[in-house]
């Protein structure tokens, strides 16, 4: 079983942050995305790895992930040269993966639980495709899938106008070699795109099986802010221990489950878990409050802040209030001054903001 990362695309709607950085490395709790992709990858026994990636947009993935020896796995990059869809990217990649199984995971997304035991069904069942289901609110940004009264999947559609229901298609996908033949058979989709969503509706129109399950943890597609916010305060919850490997003076405070990475200080001021305070940051005279994540060598004096993500060598001087704010790299937020009231922003790398 191979895996099939995808990490190109264009990342539209994280912007301002993804004019600079690929969405796939925006970093929920200080680790980029791809790393928990790579993870559940390397805990479902995947040795060997294609990733998509943009032109634009693969030197700084290459620079993360690397050869994949950090996950014991072996990755092969392949360039697509335009984001022309998720089945384009699995025929661009058709060489790599050659007769071989494997499974597909979009990079921009993030899961709860692994995917060993559902790698570990579809090597005993006969399915030639396993799609992954989840219910919400509004699955009109999604793959929707419309099942029957005995719950098989009989029909799959792409972002809906009127959803068949309320069960999205999450974005890991496991395939047979079968799957290259179904996308030789369709044809772009109204947004321009080969739609993978249609590669699976015309494996399924010739009688091949394609199974479905229901996922049982959390899934985040990290698309806007609010989701990414929503998205760090998850993984926040869910895995922040108490480990302190920086420096934390007498006068400071720091209450619950707090990382602070080596390299990190923290002078008279209180820290609320859960945080994390990545390698080389300096938190002064302020107050860190819970569901925040600050970036490595970021800078955080005379300031209160409150359920943000401030990515790394960004500095905060002298802001009372800063609450539900993502903050990109290099970006100075200051007021000389002091300042009353809250401040919720967005802003992106290389910014200053002087208030
Ligand atoms: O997140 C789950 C959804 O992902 C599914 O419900 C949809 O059925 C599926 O089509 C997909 O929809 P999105 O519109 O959210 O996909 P997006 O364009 O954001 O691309 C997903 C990832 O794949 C992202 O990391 C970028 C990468 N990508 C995308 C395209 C279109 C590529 O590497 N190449 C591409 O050509």
């Amino acid at each position: 079983m191979k895996a099939l990362v995808l990490s190109g695309g264009k990342g539209t709607r994280l912007r301002p942050l993804t004019h600079t950085l690929a969405k796939q490395l925006v970093p929920v709790a200080n680790q980029p995305i791809l790393g928990y992709v790579m993870n559940h990858l390397m805990e479902a026994g995947i040795r060997e790895t294609g990733v998509i990636v943009a032109p634009e947009t693969q030197e700084e993935v290459r620079g993360y992930l690397g050869d994949g020896r950090n996950w014991g796995i072996e990755i092969s990059y392949i360039i697509q040269d335009r984001p022309l869809g998720l089945a384009h990217a699995v025929k661009t990649a058709r060489d790599y993966l050659a007769g071989d199984d494997f499974v597909m995971y979009l990079g921009d997304n993030l899961l709860g639980s692994g995917i060993s035991e559902a790698v570990e069904r579809f090597e005993d069942s006969r399915a030639e495709c396993m799609i992954f289901l989840k219910e919400v609110e509004d699955p009109r940004a999604f793959g929707v899938a419309e099942l029957d009264g005995d719950g098989n999947i009989v029909r799959l559609v792409e972002k809906p106008k009127v959803p068949p229901s309320n069960l999205a298609l999450v974005g890991v996908y496991i395939f047979s070699p079968v799957i290259h033949g179904a996308i030789d058979s369709i044809r772009p989709s109204w947004r321009g795109e080969l739609e993978i969503t249609d590669a699976i509706q015309a494996l399924m129109d010739s009688g091949h099986q394609v199974t479905g399950e229901i996922l049982d943890s959390w899934w985040l597609d990290t698309g806007k802010k609010d989701d990414f916010l929503a998205a760090n305060t998850t993984v926040l919850d869910e895995y922040t221990c108490r480990r302190i490997d920086g420096q934390v003076d007498q006068d400071s405070t720091v209450e619950g489950r707090v990382e602070v990475a080596s390299g990190a200080t923290v002078v008279r001021s209180t820290i609320r878990g859960p945080v994390v305070i990545g390698e080389g940051a300096r938190v002064e005279n302020s107050f860190v409050g819970p569901f925040s994540s600050i970036g490595r060598r970021t800078c955080i004096k005379d300031s209160v802040v409150e359920h943000v993500v401030i990515l790394e060598e960004s500095e905060i001087e002298g802001v009372v209030r800063l609450e539900d704010s993502l903050i990109g790299r290099n970006a100075t937020v200051r007021k000389p001054g002091g300042l009353k009231g809250s401040l919720r922003l967005m802003i992106g790398d290389h910014s200053t903001v002087e208030i």
